[in-house]
């Protein structure tokens, strides 16, 4: 079976790895079509294998004559079975492709469902698994597609953030399948060893700049034992730092205490205070850097004066002073070597109005803010959604991101910082 690891046309010396493409049922199905071609054009070898779905809108026959291959379509095959079966398909893969991917054959992938070929290969395989969803932008959105997406993150599998725009069934939103080549170089990054379990396809197009992030909470110490803080979880401005490495940039986080792993290529400072927020902030930025992005919940106030001892109990109320913290992102926009400045806002209500008018006061070039009214995104949750707001100069419209994985919000983030030319 090795033997057809070589493929017929390869322009591309990189490679003779072998991609399993799982075509599921969507009218997205046509444009892997073209995706073979591009895998073998990158010099990949191809081999398909396609739902009963993916049969209803593309036929095996296109699919065999584009991969040279026979197609593989049914698990209780007793021809496949003594060629190619499952479990040989499993091993001979190098990297799994599912594009599209149905948002039920992610129910079923996430269920651990092997009830046809495709899902049985995904269970057998010891190679990376990529999900390229496409789908009704109401589906995507759908709480229980983006849960089992979540979940099939956390089992490994690599989810392709969809494109936005219009489609075929009238609708505009998210859920459409990237186009082929962007796949193609989503699996040649892989093999590059540059992929992480969120794959956007924002690649390179922060390559070559440095990306500050601030994150999670500040702490502003009352005495050596107590302080003041929030329950920032740090999970977006981590995801950012995720997102900003794939997309090619250096990253430097400054994460205050949070109990988050630090991501694999990300050079994180740990701060405690806004204080010390600042004066990292301040040096980094003396020494250059390209982006900003504030997602840090700095506390507003610390205490006036720190005990030196615990503060003894006494009494029935005790009053402290809190002063006013400096504002971190907006000092930083003052600066001279200002880089280009992203500031997060929480809003209960008049969104727009009160993030513009951030944008604005702390001179900011972009906004993303949530409504921290909803129960369901924000601080501790996996979740959010957003609106993003540029400043007047770039003449851009405020993007609204719906709700989704924090990983996939901070993909869509990158785009937005790309658009305004970070
Ligand atoms: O004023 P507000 O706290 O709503 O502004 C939020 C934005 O400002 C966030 O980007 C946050 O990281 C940043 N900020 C800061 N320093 C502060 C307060 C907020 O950098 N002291």
């Amino acid at each position: 079976m090795q033997a057809s690891a070589t493929p017929a046309s390869s322009t591309n010396s990189q490679t003779s790895k072998n991609i399993l493409l799982g075509v599921t049922g969507g009218i997205a199905a046509y444009k892997s079509a073209y995706l073979v071609r591009r895998l073998k054009d990158a010099g990949f070898a191809v081999r398909v294998v396609m739902t009963a779905g993916a049969q209803a809108f593309v036929t095996p026959l296109t699919f065999q004559a584009l991969s040279g291959e026979p197609v593989h379509t049914s698990l209780l095959d007793p021809e496949a079975e003594a060629g190619m079966g499952h479990i040989e398909l499993a091993r001979w893969a190098d990297l799994v492709l599912v594009a599209p991917t149905s948002a039920n054959a992610i129910a079923r992938m996430t269920a651990g469902a092997a009830d046809d070929l495709l899902t049985t290969v995904i269970l057998a395989t010891p190679a990376p698994v990529f999900v390229s969803p496409a789908m009704n932008q109401q589906m995507w959105q759908n709480r229980i597609t983006q849960r089992n997406l979540q979940t099939l993150r956390d089992y490994g599998f690599h989810v392709i953030t969809p494109d936005s725009g219009s489609q075929a069934c009238g609708d505009v939103g998210e859920g459409r399948m990237p186009e082929p080549e962007e796949l193609v170089k989503i699996v040649q990054y892989y093999f590059q060893g540059k992929t992480s379990t969120v794959v956007s396809t924002t690649y390179e197009t922060l390559a070559g700049k440095h990306v500050v992030i601030t994150a999670g909470p500040t702490r502003e110490a009352l005495d050596p034992v107590r302080y003041v803080s929030n329950h920032s979880s740090g999970k977006m401005g981590f995801a950012l730092a995720e997102a900003c490495r794939d997309a090619g940039a250096r990253v430097t986080l400054l994460a205050g205490p949070v109990s988050l792993p630090t991501p694999a290529g990300v050079e994180r400072i740990n701060i405690v205070s806004a204080r010390d927020l600042l004066a990292m902030s301040n040096k980094i930025v003396d020494a250059g850097c390209d982006v900003f992005i504030a997602t840090a919940a700095v506390a507003d106030y610390r205490a006036e004066t720190i005990a030196d001892q615990k503060i003894k109990k006494q009494g029935d109320s005790l009053t402290l002073t809190l002063v006013k913290n400096p504002d971190v992102v907006a000092t930083i926009a003052q600066h001279a070597k200002r880089p280009f400045m992203v500031g997060f806002a929480a809003e209960t209500q008049r969104m727009e109005e009160y993030a513009r008018g951030k944008l604005d006061t702390k001179q900011l070039d972009m906004i993303a803010c949530n409504d921290v009214s909803r129960g369901d995104i924000g601080f501790a949750s996996d979740d959010n959604a957003m609106t993003v707001f540029f400043s007047d100069r770039f003449g851009l419209e405020k993007v609204i991101l719906d709700k989704a994985n924090k990983h996939v919000i901070a993909a869509r983030l990158v785009e937005c910082l790309v658009q305004a030319g970070a």
